[in-house]
């Protein structure tokens, strides 16, 4: 079989390099992809725009493609499901229906409360003065969300009054766009947050082994939010008591309602959940997609060859696969930044000791690189998810960061304490 795979990132360069592990997979197609998926053997790139459908869809139709894997939200918030299905072809990603679970947090809220799932207590607003006055009512922290896709900016967890005032003012002063028109204004939720990716055909939802992801740009979680510095897989506070709860009240009622609606879902639930200290989950958020970085630590453990997963989704016979087959052990990524992410950054800085850092057992999946005449340069604020496997997490977490050594570019950035809460738990 032949896969297309829709994204430039670390997850679809992790996707594509997993697919071609199947002996099912003959060739990977990335639209557009990156450096790190050019350089991947049997796979290349097609420089067509993630959101050019008919492009995709023309190419996939010629070029005999029995898998398309859907990357990232934009597209998916944008129809290209629906688009390629009424094209004959077999999709991995929810329709333009299905992907509001992320493309609009009101109606992911109006979701969870309609079907009982346990999320952080919020009201919506259309206008800034009901929003201002119900912060004063609340009173601070409080989290303020644009409603719509705004690439991770969207989101404020306030730690005063005055600036959740801020945020409701600046998303109704347009710096989100339409996303910011409608805003949705949440109690803080406190515990240890998880990210559970669930595959799902629509009528059979499976989670992938738990993750966590680190999203603060500094050390110790401090700083600004990022689209994730680093994760580590399987999360040990996800036990396989509270994972059993997660699919009874998140993932089950979620897909159930869906159902309900007549939303064809084939594709990842990812919930974003609080462990609260009383050990119960909370939804954050839901996306329609594999997370980033998350997707790099979960994919080097899966034992089951994903394009048999994927395709069982897509084809909506998840039910007659065999339970997910997972490695022993652990694994951890550290994401390698651009100096001046989630701010301003360079692009276009070459990067060496790619090679070095791979002999170190470590493997490194590109986020935001290109080939520029055979020359390796950064193309993106994160730039490289450096991930290793190990028994333990001791072992994968260190062998992670002697491999990120080996790599040298300009201003290269990253977190030194990723897995710190792991590694505190063992040594407790
Ligand atoms: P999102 O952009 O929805 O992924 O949210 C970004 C981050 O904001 C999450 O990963 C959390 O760390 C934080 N966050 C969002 N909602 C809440 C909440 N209700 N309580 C506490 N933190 C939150
Ligand atoms: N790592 C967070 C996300 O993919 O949304």
């Amino acid at each position: 079989m032949k896969v297309l795979v829709v994204g430039s990132g670390g997850r679809e360069h992790a996707i594509a390099w997993k697919l071609l592990q199947s002996p099912q997979v003959q060739e990977v197609v990335c639209v557009p992809g990156n450096g790190g998926t050019a350089k991947l053997e049997r796979c290349r790139n097609l420089g067509l725009g993630i959101n050019d459908f008919e492009g995709i869809g023309r190419f996939a139709l010629v070029n005999n493609i029995g898998l398309i894997v859907v990357g990232p939200e934009v597209p998916l918030a944008a129809g290209i499901t629906d688009d390629l299905r009424r094209q004959g072809l077999t999709v991995f990603g929810p329709t333009q229906a299905g992907a509001q679970v992320e493309s609009s947090k009101a109606w992911a809220k109006a979701l969870m409360q309609e079907a009982k799932i346990p999320t952080a207590a919020s009201a919506v607003f259309t206008e800034a003065a009901g929003a201002i006055a119900y912060v004063q009512q609340q009173g601070a922290p409080i989290v303020i969300k644009a409603d719509g896709l705004a690439a991770g900016k969207g989101v404020t967890v306030a730690a005063t009054e005055a600036e959740a005032i801020a945020a409701i003012e600046a998303a109704f002063g347009g710096q989100f766009g339409a996303a910011g028109s409608q805003v949705v204004i949440e109690e803080c939720l406190v515990g240890q947050e998880a990210s559970i990716l669930a595959v799902t055909d629509g009528l059979t939802i499976r989670p992938l082994l738990p993750a966590q992801d680190h999203k603060r740009i500094g050390d110790g979680d401090t700083g600004a939010n990022t689209g994730g510095m680093g994760a580590y897989a399987p999360a040990p506070v996800v036990t396989p008591a509270l994972m059993e709860r997660i699919q009874q009240e998140v993932l089950e009622p979620a897909i159930a309602l869906l159902r309900q609606r007549q939303i064809d879902y084939r594709g990842v639930l990812y919930a974003g959940l609080m462990i609260t200290p009383d050990g119960d989950p909370k939804v954050i958020e839901f996306n329609a997609r594999f997370g980033d970085p998350e997707t790099q630590v979960v994919l080097p453990l899966l034992e089951t060859p994903l394009d048999a997963v994927l395709l069982a989704c897509a084809q909506q016979r998840l039910a007659d696969l065999p339970p997910l087959a997972w490695k022993p052990g652990a694994a951890a990524c550290v994401v390698v930044a651009a100096e001046g992410y989630p701010e301003d950054y360079k692009k276009g800085l070459p990067l060496s000791g790619l090679a070095n850092a791979e002999s170190h057992g470590a493997i490194v999946f590109h986020a935001g690189t290109k080939l520029k005449q055979d020359q390796l340069v950064t193309d993106g604020g994160r730039v490289l998810g450096v991930t290793a496997t190990g028994a333990d997490f001791e072992q994968a977490i260190a062998q992670a960061y002697t491999a990120v050594q080996a790599i040298q570019f300009e201003g290269m950035y990253y977190r030194q304490d990723i897995g710190h809460r792991v590694l505190k738990r063992n040594a407790a």
